[in-house]
């Protein structure tokens, strides 16, 4: 298991994960985490709607369909390993059952996480963390690596996650660290500063600024029907990137965009494609992409 210790933390590649600047409506508070440039449209779970999700196909199809970022979320094996896997348990998303984290790697990696989407992508494995980053460097993907974990294993896999973008410095694509488990995320804050964390809420709480501050984040997340625009006003004002999830109806998009919502994560970015183009021409209007 990963020991308790501070990771000294890389440097961001050259040209890999650019620092915003500051923007009109607010700075970047003192401390915060120099933010990678998020994309208006990002892949959710690879490009969930026409791929399995959380796998390699997921993971090229996302960059066919013209994403720059994907999403992905990962959690413990019994053994350690970080898998990318939404569920607490295989069942779902595999030809296996059980909780992941009561399963071996090995035995994960028997499992067939194709088949239950489209028997075309028969033989599909659920992937290692190391090896969704490496696919995501090769194919120029930004990735924002979601942790889950189950109750009472959030440290170690905040600590699982460090390790690995530590251990693969120069190979790994700009990453953005987020999870709706506060611990996971204070854990990340203390053990690899450098990494750029978001937090996710179903609903953004009243204490969403003491929350925000507190962990270090650079974005927070949110259910895009739960969004109201006075806080997202509010948010923006305060200098974070705010991202909304999961949005595959373009209307939707248009109206999140001119809100203020920087970007989304959908299950068809492409449908999305027409919509963030001109939410790209807003923010340079604003000033907001330098
Ligand atoms: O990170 C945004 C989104 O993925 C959060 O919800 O349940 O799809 O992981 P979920
Ligand atoms: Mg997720």
């Amino acid at each position: 298991m990963v020991p308790h210790q501070k990771i000294p933390l890389p440097e961001e590649r050259p040209g890999r994960a650019r620092p915003e600047g500051e923007r009109p409506g607010g700075a970047r508070p003192e401390g915060r985490t120099a933010p990678p440039q998020l994309p208006p449209v990002i892949g959710h779970r690879g490009a969930a709607a026409s791929a399995p999700e959380n796998t390699l196909a997921g993971l090229r199809r996302a960059k066919a369909l013209g994403c720059r970022w994907v999403e992905f979320d990962v959690r413990l094996t019994g053994d350690g390993a970080l898998v990318l896997c939404h569920d607490s348990r295989l069942d779902r998303t595999t030809n296996g059952s059980g909780l992941v984290s009561a399963t071996s790697l090995a035995a994960v990696r028997e499992l067939d996480a194709g088949t239950w989407f489209d028997p075309g992508f028969a033989g599909e494995r659920v992937p290692t963390l190391d090896e969704a980053l490496l696919l995501a460097s090769e194919l120029d993907l930004g990735a924002n690596i979601e942790i889950k974990s189950d109750r009472g294993r959030e440290y170690a896999t905040a600590a699982a996650v460090a390790t690995t973008v530590q251990r693969l410095r120069g190979r790994a694509p700009a990453v953005l660290v987020s999870s709706f488990l506060l611990a996971a995320l204070a854990a990340l804050r203390d053990l690899a500063p450098q990494i750029p964390r978001g937090a996710l809420f179903r609903s953004i709480p009243r204490g969403w600024g003491e929350v925000a501050h507190g962990i270090g984040c650079m974005m927070i997340g949110s259910d895009h029907r739960r969004l109201r625009p006075r806080r997202i006003a509010a948010i923006r004002a305060a200098g974070y990137r705010l991202s909304a999830y999961t949005v595959n109806d373009p209307a939707r998009a248009r109206l999140l965009f001119d809100w203020g919502v920087t970007s989304v994560f959908s299950d068809a970015p492409d449908i999305l494609c027409a919509v963030s183009a001109g939410h790209i021409r807003t923010l340079a209007r604003q000033g907001a992409m330098r």
